[in-house]
C-alpha cells in the first residue's frame, strides 16, 4: 500500500436476530428428524425466524444502524451501503437502497452483493477497495438473510440448517497507520449446482410449473458442500493470513462462517489449532448465510472475546462455490458495541412499502403455528384475571 492510500479501519459493528425461536423440537414435529441427529451432525440447537412484518431490509437496517451508532457516526457520514444477501426483499430495487431509506441516510450510493454465504466477506473486500482507492470515507457493510422463507420444510437435509438474522460493520478511512489486512477471495463454478435455488431467475422465470415443482426453494448436496467447506475454509483463511504477513501462530481469533460445528472442528483439527481460537454461535442461530460472519463478529466483540490489537480472521464459504477471508487487526474499542445495540430499538425501524402494495402473507405455512405463539421471554397476560396476588403461606 502506498503512503497516499487511506488506511481502512473497522470502526462499527452491530447485529440483529428476530425474537422468535425455531427449536429442533419444533422441527421434529415437521420432518422425520431428531434433536439428537441435528445436534450431533451439525451442532445446531435452535435458529431464529423472522416475523411476518420483518424482511431482509428491516433486519439489515437494524444491524446497520447499530453499527453506525457503535462507530459514533451520524447516518449521513455513510457514503456507500453494500448489502450481501441471497434473500433480497425484491429482485429490484436493491435491498441496500431500502436500508438507506429505513435508516434515514440521504447521501449513500447503495448496492447488493451476491456471493451467498461468502457475501459479507466479498462486500467487506469491496468496501475496503473503495476506501483504499479514496472513493469513500465510511462504508456500511451489511450481511442480512431471511432464509426461512426459502426453505422446503419437507426436506430434512436443508430445513434444519438455516435461520434468519443480520450483522453489519462500518469501515472507515483513517489517517492513522493502517491495521494490517490480508484479503483472499475465490470462486469455483464446479460447485455451481451444489447449493442453488433453481427458479425465479431468467433461466427459469416464476410460473405455476416452477411453483408446483418446488423450484423456488433452496437445494443442496450436503456431502459435497461439506467436503468443499472443510478444504476451503482452511486454505482461504491461510491465504489471507499470509497476505497480512502473519503466520498461523499469530492468529488470536477466527470468526468462521457458522454452517456446521463439525466443519469448524474439522478445520481446527486440520490446522492443528485449538477450538477456543474459533468463535462458535451456530448452536443458537443455525446457518444465517451472509449474516453469519458479521453476526458472530458482533457477538464476539460484545462478549469480550476481542480486544484491541487482536489479529482476527473472518472466513466464509458458500454457494458458487465461493470462499473469502479477511485477516485484520482489531483496533476499535469493544465496549462501544453494547452502546450501539442499545441505541436502536427494532420497533423504531420500518421499511416503506409502495402505496398500491397488496401484500401476500409471507409466512411459510409450516411455520405459521410457530410464528403465532408468544415470543420467548414475553408473558401472555391475556388469560390472567386481575386482582391481588394471594399471600404466600407463612410458616413459623
Ligand atoms: N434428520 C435425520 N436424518 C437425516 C437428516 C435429518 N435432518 N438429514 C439427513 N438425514 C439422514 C440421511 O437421509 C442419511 O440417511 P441414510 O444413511 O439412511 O441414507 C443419513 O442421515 C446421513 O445423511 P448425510 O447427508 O450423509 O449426513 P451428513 O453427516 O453428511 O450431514 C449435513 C448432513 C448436515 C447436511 C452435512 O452434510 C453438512 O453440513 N453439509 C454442509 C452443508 C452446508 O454447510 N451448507 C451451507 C452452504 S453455505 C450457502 O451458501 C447457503
Amino acid at each position: 500500500m502506498s503512503s497516499q492510500q487511506p488506511a481502512v479501519r473497522l470502526t462499527g459493528w452491530g447485529r440483529y436476530a428476530p425474537a422468535q425461536i425455531l427449536s429442533n423440537a419444533d422441527l421434529e414435529r415437521m420432518v422425520d428428524t431428531s434433536d439428537e441427529w441435528i445436534v450431533s451432525r451439525t451442532g445446531i440447537r435452535e435458529r431464529r425466524v423472522a416475523a411476518a412484518h420483518e424482511s431482509t431490509a428491516s433486519m439489515g437496517a437494524i444491524a446497520g444502524l447499530r453499527a453506525i451508532k457503535t462507530a459514533g457516526l451520524d447516518v449521513d457520514d455513510i457514503d456507500i451501503i453494500i448489502l450481501a444477501t441471497l434473500t433480497p426483499d425484491y429482485w429490484m430495487p436493491s435491498t441496500a437502497a431500502l436500508v438507506k431509506e429505513a435508516i434515514g441516510n440521504t447521501k449513500a450510493a447503495c448496492f447488493d452483493v451476491a456471493a451467498a454465504c461468502s457475501g459479507f466477506v466479498y462486500a467487506y473486500a469491496t468496501a475496503s477497495a473503495y476506501i483504499g482507492a479514496g472513493m469513500a470515507k465510511n462504508v456500511l457493510v451489511i450481511g442480512a438473510e431471511l432464509l426461512t422463507r426459502f426453505l422446503d420444510y419437507t426436506d430434512r437435509g436443508t430445513c434444519i440448517l438455516f435461520g434468519d438474522g443480520a450483522g453489519a460493520v462500518v469501515l472507515s478511512a483513517s489517517g492513522e497507520p493502517t491495521a494490517t489486512t490480508g484479503i483472499e477471495l475465490t470462486t469455483d463454478p464446479q460447485g455451481a449446482y451444489m447449493i442453488w435455488l433453481p427458479a425465479g431467475g431468467s433461466k427459469a422465470p416464476p410460473s405455476y410449473d416452477t411453483l408446483s415443482r418446488g423450484q423456488h426453494k433452496i437445494r443442496m448436496e450436503g456431502k459435497e458442500t461439506y467436503r468443499f467447506a472443510t478444504r476451503t475454509l482452511a486454505s482461504t483463511g491461510l491465504a489471507a493470513v499470509a497476505k497480512a504477513g502473519w503466520t498461523q501462530d499469530d492468529i488470536d481469533l477466527i470468526i468462521p462462517h457458522q454452517a456446521n460445528v463439525r466443519i469448524i472442528e474439522a478445520v481446527a483439527k486440520g490446522l492443528d489449532l485449538p477450538m477456543d481460537k474459533f468463535f462458535v454461535n451456530v448452536d443458537r442461530y443455525g446457518n444465517t448465510s451472509a449474516a453469519s460472519v458479521p453476526l458472530a463478529l458482533a457477538e464476539a466483540a460484545n462478549s469480550g472475546r476481542i480486544k484491541p490489537g487482536d489479529k482476527i480472521v473472518m472466513v466464509a464459504f458458500g454457494a458458487g462455490f465461493t470462499s473469502g477471508a479477511i485477516a485484520t487487526e482489531w483496533t476499535a474499542d469493544p465496549s462501544r458495541g453494547p452502546v450501539g445495540d442499545a441505541a436502536v430499538r427494532p420497533e423504531d425501524i420500518s421499511v416503506r412499502l409502495p402505496v398500491d402494495w397488496d401484500s401476500v402473507d409471507p409466512v411459510p405455512a409450516a411455520l405459521a403455528e410457530i410464528l403465532a405463539r408468544p415470543l420467548p421471554g414475553h408473558l401472555d397476560l391475556s388469560d390472567v384475571v386481575p386482582g391481588e396476588p394471594e399471600h404466600a403461606h407463612q410458616t413459623r
